[in-house]
């Protein structure tokens, strides 16, 4: 999987296996990854750390519960932060609508 310059957005990115996925995705050289997760203060927080240790604007918070219609404005936000989103990474237990997917899957 080619992860340079790519983007990439990731349920459950604000702590745990999810954080772990952002960060090899930076290690990487992503463009960017959107941390979609509804735990704002963790959200934040690893917001911040990616910032400071990858560069302003390599991740962003988008404060999200993928079970709700949010979802659906996290990837809207991610192409207009990025320009561009490939990767979708569902990491987090939430019941999304896994159909609203898959008319983001395409570039
Ligand atoms: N850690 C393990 O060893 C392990 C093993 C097997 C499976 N899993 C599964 O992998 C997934 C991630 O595990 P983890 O240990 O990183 O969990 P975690 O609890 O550390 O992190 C999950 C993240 O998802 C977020 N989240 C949960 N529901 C959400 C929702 N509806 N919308 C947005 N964000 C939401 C949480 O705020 C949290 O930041 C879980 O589904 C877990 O059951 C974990």
């Amino acid at each position: 999987m080619k992860v340079e310059g790519k983007v990439a957005l990731v349920t459950g990115g604000a702590r745990g296996i999810g954080k772990g996925v952002c960060e090899l995705l930076l290690e990487k050289g992503a463009k960017g990854v959107t941390i979609v997760d509804y735990n704002k203060a963790n959200g934040e927080e690893t917001e911040a750390a990616f910032s400071k240790k990858y560069g302003t604007g390599k991740a962003t918070f988008l404060q999200t519960d993928v079970t709700t219609d949010q979802l659906e404005d996290a990837f809207k936000k991610t192409k207009d932060v990025y320009g561009r989103l490939e990767y979708l990474v569902m990491n987090n237990a939430g019941i999304g609508q896994m159909n609203k997917c898959s008319a983001h899957d395409q570039h």
